[in-house]
């Protein structure tokens, strides 16, 4: 697949099969990720590779007991209202149970933290659609990253002190009959380009 189709046709996947992402394929879309450029070429973002299935229903439990805590309010409504209504039924599951999760975390100390994780996603997300593989942004992390429990949790699978979720990426294979992502191309609305020639 060209760049520009490959761009063209990346959508989110969000139903997934239970099959495992074989190493190659995976450490593609990680080498991926290492690869995008970061400011002043810091390189510090920190990928978290989740696979081991009861570290991924123990991010699941926590997520969903650590929203079903907090309250809709007008400043978090747009942003995470609906993970916060959805985990206070109890069914909530922000990962949408594909096999591997990463975890992109930085220094929260540093201003390009989001900017560098970002590039990182971006490219994730085109690989995985390049070698057949579906993937979504998953930004409940990030919308916790300062919650205590996530924060002690994740300092336990290996992120620093210093560092935080800037952003994850679900992947693993569609659950479409043929296991391939949803690769429609779609017109684009909104974004406006203003040229000044
Ligand atoms: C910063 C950012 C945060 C996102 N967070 C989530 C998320 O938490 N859950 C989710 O299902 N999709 C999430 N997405 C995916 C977007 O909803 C999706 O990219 C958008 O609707 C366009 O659809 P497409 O990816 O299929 O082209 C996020 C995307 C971005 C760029």
């Amino acid at each position: 697949m060209d760049t520009l189709s490959c761009i063209a046709t990346r959508h989110s996947t969000r139903n997934f099969k239970p099959d495992m992402v074989p190493d190659e394929l995976l450490h593609q879309v990680i080498e991926a990720g290492r690869l995008a450029p970061s400011g002043k070429h810091m390189n510090q973002n920190h990928f978290l590779v989740v696979r081991k299935p009861e570290v991924l229903e123990r991010l699941t439990k926590l997520v969903r007991e650590e929203f079903a805590k907090m309250e809709v309010t007008p400043e978090n409504e747009a942003n995470f209202g609906g993970a916060i209504k959805r985990s206070k039924k109890g069914d909530y599951v922000f990962r949408y149970n594909a096999p591997v999760l990463i975890i992109v975390a930085n220094k929260a100390s540093y201003g390009n933290n989001m900017a560098d994780a970002s590039c990182a996603m971006e490219n994730m997300m085109l690989a995985a659609n390049a070698l057949d593989l579906g993937s979504c942004w998953i930004n409940q992390l990030r919308w916790l990253n300062e919650n205590p429990v996530l924060l002690s949790y994740l300092r336990e699978l290996g992120m620093a002190e210093d560092e935080r979720v800037y952003a994850s990426l679900s992947l693993g294979y569609s659950a479409l009959p043929d296991g391939l992502p949803n690769r429609r191309i779609l017109d684009v609305t909104g974004n406006p380009v203003t040229y000044i020639d």
